[in-house]
């Protein structure tokens, strides 16, 4: 039998506390909500009411329902009203000293068989468990933010928790609608061990200005469909909280460089821009603890003057390939009333891709999402050739021919012969150096990258990379055509992965790691990712599908470019590699997809 929980303790209604208070409250159980401070309690309780009063107005909650959830709430300052509750959920600031002085004094105030849990980020439950005198009734319980909405909860036990103590606090975490992963101690424990290498990386991009903060934010959530951007996320946990998760990563986790916060973030701390809660981080709320961005003077104009900026005009445009991402790109250019010339090594090929491009063509039509016309229109604006001669009067060339640099080299030598000066030529490679490609030319400053994201006529995004020798006007250029494409265009330097793949690649290593250390399961890792983090696929689950080859190809670009110790391919990798399991494509990859 699970013990029953009838009335529960939160210490400290910040950020986290005043959602975990809602959280209990909502599932029918009592809540003692402590504060240290008279005003403290008063920002906690306004916490609450905004929270469920946003509820009550989206019509996810009943006015009754939201009255009934205040009621169960007794807010108190000072842990003494805790005595009688049956289980506390610590809350407080990020450091270790408090969070063992909270503990010893909970030890001291509660009932002999009350449990007592650390909502911590990243200190170790162990380390906080012995300044009581009931270690065994010690227990992680990390909720995600916000605790309301994000379905995960891990359930942290250390090595000397009673196993039915995790019983019934998995018991708890069901009857509170949550999915639990239980797993030992460790610092950042699943989710926030593979989140926040990521974010740290993203605010060191930004800090050394290789792409602004809108960019970095819109190229994880377009790129990789994630809820939000790094620096947005930064901004909702708080950045002091985040500051003290690195620290404490760092020291508790191998002195991995990754975590040492980047310098930036201490000053921000230090001027008092923490983000959501004080009103200004990376962006700037409407006030304090609003979720609502206004502009400020980082702010971009609005694009349409940002971008007539220099920005030439473009009618014509060549593509060169016949794979897969050159199909998409005439289609994505065709649609979008731009002439195309489409500029193949052989007929035969050129057939094959305009078959391809007329069966896509043709889904948008039996899909609805085309008209007929329309189809035939876009049809009517690519022309086939396979001589590059037919590219001396396009005002664009988009490059699309195998990842190979002396193939690509050579392409930019003869299209420097035949193109009209002036003339944007964009590759589109994944990982090479665009500035090699750049100086195949004796025109660098038109050359630019143009990185679509495969299938090119559904991915919204579209790295814009610039290398020291691109031009303002061709960069202007590249994003105002990526607008009339209907996508987003991110400006961001010539370095290994751009954006996306810088980001991500390293996050789906560490997972692969994780995994080989057997601290967790695929399938927890894949569970903690998507219902902590609310990503659309677990590492695990994109690795299948993305292919294990590219991902170790793409991670090793970026340890032999970075040199960064932490970004070498993880050894399960190489071998699953070797072994042929390179995903789906494949049927096997992490996953048996054999009988799927
Ligand atoms: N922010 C996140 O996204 C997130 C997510 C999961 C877990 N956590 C963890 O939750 C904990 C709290 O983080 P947060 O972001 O909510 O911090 P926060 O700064 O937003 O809130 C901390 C609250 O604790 C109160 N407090 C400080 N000393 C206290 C005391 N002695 N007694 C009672 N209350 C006291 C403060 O007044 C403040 O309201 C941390 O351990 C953090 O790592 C944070």
């Amino acid at each position: 039998m699970a013990r029953e929980f009838s009335t529960v303790g939160v210490v400290g209604l910040g950020t986290m506390g005043a959602g975990i208070v809602e959280v209990f409250a909502r599932n029918g159980i009592d809540v003692v909500a402590v504060e240290i401070s008279a005003p403290a309690l008063e920002r906690g309780r306004a916490t609450l009411t905004g929270s469920t009063d946003r509820a009550v107005a989206k019509g996810k909650l009943a006015e009754a329902d939201r009255d009934a959830l205040h009621e169960r709430v007794h807010f108190a300052v000072g842990l003494d009203a805790l005595h009688s509750v049956d289980l506390v959920i610590e809350a407080v600031p990020e450091h270790l000293d408090l969070k063992q002085r909270i503990f010893a004094e909970l030890d001291r105030v509660c009932r002999p068989e009350a449990i007592l849990a650390t909502n911590t980020s990243s200190l170790s439950v162990t380390e906080i468990s012995v300044a009581t005198s009931r270690p065994n009734q010690v227990i992680g319980i990390h909720f995600f933010n916000p605790a309301p909405v994000m379905k995960l909860v891990e359930v942290v036990r250390t090595v000397v928790t009673a196993p039915e103590v995790v019983a019934d606090v998995e018991a708890l975490c069901a009857r509170l609608g949550k999915v639990d992963v239980t797993i030992n101690d460790r610092a950042g424990f699943i989710a926030n061990a593979l989140l926040f290498g990521y974010l740290n990386h993203a605010v060191g991009m930004f800090e050394s200005h290789y792409a602004t903060r809108e960019d970095i934010d819109a190229a994880m959530k377009l790129g990789c469909g994630l809820p939000m951007g790094p620096l947005a996320l930064m901004d909702l946990i708080g950045l002091d909280t985040a500051y003290e998760i690195l620290d404490t990563m760092y020291r508790r986790g191998g002195r991995d460089r990754r975590h040492a916060p980047v310098p930036l973030l201490k000053q921000m701390v230090t001027a008092g821009l923490l983000g959501r809660k004080s009103g200004r981080g990376f962006y700037t709320y409407e006030r304090p603890g609003s979720p609502k961005v206004v502009p400020d003077e980082a702010t971009p104009l609005d694009t349409e003057s940002a971008l007539a900026d220099g920005a030439r005009a473009i009618t014509k445009v060549g593509v060169v390939g016949s794979g897969t991402m050159a199909t998409g790109i005439i289609e994505v250019f065709a649609k979008a009333g731009y002439e195309v010339v489409s500029v193949t090594r052989g007929m035969e090929k050129s057939a094959t891709v305009c078959e391809a491009v007329k069966t896509s063509l043709n889904k948008g039509v039996v899909r609805g999402k085309l008209a007929e016309a329309d189809r035939d229109a876009a049809l009517g604006r690519v022309s086939w050739s396979a001589t590059l001669d037919h590219l001396a009067d396009v005002d664009l060339v988009v490059e699309a021919v195998v990842e190979e640099l002396s193939v690509k080299k050579a392409l930019f030598a003869s299209l420097d012969e035949i193109c009209k000066p002036g003339v944007v030529l964009a590759t589109t490679t994944s990982s090479l150096p665009v500035i090699d490609v750049a100086m195949a030319t004796q025109r660098p400053a038109d050359v630019v990258g143009l990185h679509f994201f495969n299938p090119a006529p559904v991915m919204p995004l579209v790295e814009v990379v610039r290398t020291i020798r691109t031009s303002p006007e061709a960069t202007a250029t590249a994003r105002a055509v990526c607008a009339a494409l209907g996508k987003t265009g991110v400006v961001c330097g010539d370095r290994s992965g751009f954006i996306v793949n810088a980001l991500l690649f390293p996050y789906l290593n560490d997972a692969v790691k994780m995994l080989e250390a057997s601290y967790s399961t695929a399938d927890d890792i894949d569970h903690a990712m998507k219902l902590g983090c609310g990503y659309p696929m677990g590492p695990f689950e994109l690795l299948d599908v993305v292919g294990l080859d590219v991902s170790l190809a793409i991670q090793r670009e970026l340890y032999l470019e970075l040199r960064e110790p932490g970004f070498a391919p993880a050894p399960l990798l190489e071998h699953l590699v070797t072994a042929g399991y390179l995903g789906r494509k494949t049927r096997r990859g992490f996953r048996d997809h054999s009988h799927r």
